[in-house]
């Protein structure tokens, strides 16, 4: 009895596979439970396995040398992430901590090199969704050296509004937002910037904070506010 794949069919990657490619696909998946806060994925370890995030969400992060936390990005349901260190043959080039417990399915190394050379549109595939990343990766390096720490944290709660928020009557409500401390990895600086940041953009009505989620409002007035690149 096919269980996930439903998944699959909505996985970037897997998408342009036919019924029969899914369930063959399928059968070489391996489900696991990960706890919060346990490691997936250790960098510098060598890869052997492709992994498929079925429920909860993950962050993708390295390590600065005082131990400060650099999130890359974070993944939830339908994502999948572990191919880097399968096709170049390098060790894990990043750490995967879970943020939630979270059920993933396994691909070991030989299945999915066996699934690649048997299937050019998954190949193809994952050719576009790295691009989609590697675009994602030159806005963030923009950022980093174009805009101002507040700059930068407007513009991720911007890009999680406009990705992921709900549409209401006053602007676009993020409704799981991140932590202070899990944004301030995100645009690197400290969970006390980012504290500040808020309170500021909160006091001159850019945002409102809801308990766990955060209200954008007037997008292109923040916009112009804090992103217009400073020399
Ligand atoms: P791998 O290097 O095998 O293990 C860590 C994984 O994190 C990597 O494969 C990718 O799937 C993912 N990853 C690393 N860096 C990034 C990034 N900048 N953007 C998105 N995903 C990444």
């Amino acid at each position: 009895m096919p269980i996930y794949q439903d998944l699959l069919a909505k996985v970037s990657i897997f998408q342009n596979l036919r019924k029969d490619s899914l369930a063959q696909l399928e059968s070489m998946l391996v489900p696991k439970l990960y706890p919060k806060e346990s490691l997936i994925v250790s960098q510098e370890e060598a890869g052997d396995a492709l992994f498929i995030i079925h429920s909860g969400k993950v962050k993708v992060l390295l390590y600065g040398d005082t131990g400060r936390e650099i999130i890359l990005t974070t993944f939830k349901r339908g994502d999948f992430f572990g191919e880097m260190s399968l096709l170049d043959n390098q060790p894990r080039s990043a750490n995967v901590i879970a943020m939630e417990d979270s059920e993933l399915l396994v691909l070991r190394r030989e299945s999915f090199l066996t699934h690649l050379k048997t299937h050019h549109e998954t190949a193809l595939a994952i050719l576009a969704e790295m691009s989609r990343r590697l675009r994602k990766a030159d806005s963030v390096i923009g950022n980093l050296a174009l805009l101002d720490v507040y700059g930068r944290v407007a513009r991720l709660l911007l890009e999680m509004a406009q990705n992921d928020g709900e549409e209401t009557e006053d602007g676009l409500l993020i409704r799981a937002r991140p932590t202070q401390q899990e944004i301030a990895s995100m645009v690197g600086t400290s969970r006390e910037t980012v504290s500040r940041a808020l309170n500021e953009f909160q006091r001159r009505g850019f945002i409102d904070m809801h308990g766990r989620g955060i209200l954008v409002k007037s997008q292109h007035h923040f916009l112009e506010e804090y992103t217009s690149s400073r020399g």
